[in-house]
This record gives structure tokens, sequence and C-alpha cells, in this order.
């Protein structure tokens, strides 16, 4: 199985890539390849003065083991009550209209506010249902990021941890179903 984890900002240094990396061994614990893919490293360079439908093969070499993938994971921060802009320039960049068609997803929030980006991750959510993409319904908002997650540790709620512990082992499940062939004809 080949999973995704897209640490959803540009921003350096920021908590999404940590929390990317944390969740990340959380899948190397049950022996699922999960690769940290930032959208800080997305090549924002190459697309200047609106190249939508183009071929530019550093977007190309960025956006190709994404939608290969078996599963995806987004680990979305909250910016101005929404999720980061790069997330939506990203999104405006992939091959309409097959990207995300039955593409099984999971979502964290994270931020510094109370709501563990909430807003930011259901606000995706309906491009991810404009999409068809196959959503897992457990999600995790991860609030206070900065005082209540630790890179080792993870997050300091043990009721939060539970959950997130579950997404994960839930979510390889939900991919191995999503592979089968029944409920590829049903989706
Ligand atoms: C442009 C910008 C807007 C932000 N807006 C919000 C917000 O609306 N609500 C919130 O709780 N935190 C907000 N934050 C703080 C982030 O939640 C904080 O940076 C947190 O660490 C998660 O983002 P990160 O993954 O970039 O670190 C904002 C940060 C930036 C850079």
């Amino acid at each position: 199985m080949d999973l995704k984890i897209i640490s959803g900002t540009d921003r350096p240094n920021a908590y999404a890539l940590k929390v990317s990396n944390y969740v990340q061994t959380l899948y190397q614990q049950q022996d699922v390849n999960a690769e940290v893919i930032s959208l800080k490293d997305f090549p924002l360079e190459e697309v200047v003065g609106g190249l939508y439908g183009k071929n530019i093969p550093a977007v190309e070499k960025f956006r190709d083991p994404i939608i290969n993938a078996d599963g995806l994971i987004f680990v979305i921060p909250e910016y101005n009550g929404s999720f980061p802009g790069i997330l939506k320039v990203f999104v405006d960049y992939l091959p309409f209209p097959d990207a995300f068609e039955k593409m099984p997803m999971a979502f964290i929030g994270e931020s510094a506010g109370a709501f563990g980006a909430l807003r930011s991750v259901e606000q995706f959510q309906m491009i991810a249902n404009y999409r068809n993409a196959l959503q897992f319904p457990e999600r995790v908002f991860i609030s206070r990021v900065k005082s209540e997650f630790d890179e080792v540790e993870g997050l300091s709620d043990p009721f939060k941890q539970k959950l997130l512990n579950s997404q994960v082992q839930n979510f390889i499940k939900f991919v191995e179903a999503s592979q089968n062939k029944e409920m590829d004809q049903l989706v």
C-alpha cells in the first residue's frame, strides 16, 4: 500500500509538517509506507502567471506520486478561518476531472486556536467532495498545536491521541476496502 501524507502549507517550520512526520511514524508502526510530501516543495515559481491546464514538468513531477497513491492523508492548518492558499493552488494544478476520483482521503486539522482547523478541513472537504474523493469519516482536529502536540510523544490529550491512532488503523482498512472490486463497482 502506497499512502502519501500531504503537509498542507508552504510556511517554513510549519506544525503541519511536524504533525505529518509524526503521523508517518504511526503508519510505520502498522508496517505501512506513508511518504510525507510538503506543499513547501510545490514549484510555485513555475506557475506564476496562471498556467492552468498546461503541461508543466515540475508540477507533474510533484503531483504524480500523489495522484498515483492508494490513499492520501491531508494535514491542514487554519489560516484566516480556512485552509492555506497553496493547498488550493495545488488542487487547481491537478488534472481535471480524474485526479481525486475515488481517491481515499483522511483529514487531520491543526491550529494555534481552539477549534483545531475544523473550518479548514470542512472547507477542503467540500472540494474533495466536488472531485469525487472517498472521504474517510474519522477526522482528527488538533487544537492549540504548539502546546498540545509534541514531535515525539504526539498529542498530550489521551483521548485525541486515541482518535489519531484509530484514524491511522482504520484508514488502512478503508484503503484496502476501496481496492476491493465489489466496492469499486458500487462507488
Ligand atoms: C496566514 C496565517 C493565518 C492564520 N490564521 C489562523 C486562524 O484563522 N485560526 C487559527 O487558529 N490560527 C491561525 N493561524 C495560526 C496557525 O494556526 C499556526 O501557525 C499553527 O501553528 C498551524 O499552522 P502551521 O502548520 O503553519 O504551523 C494562522 C497562521 C498564518 C500563517
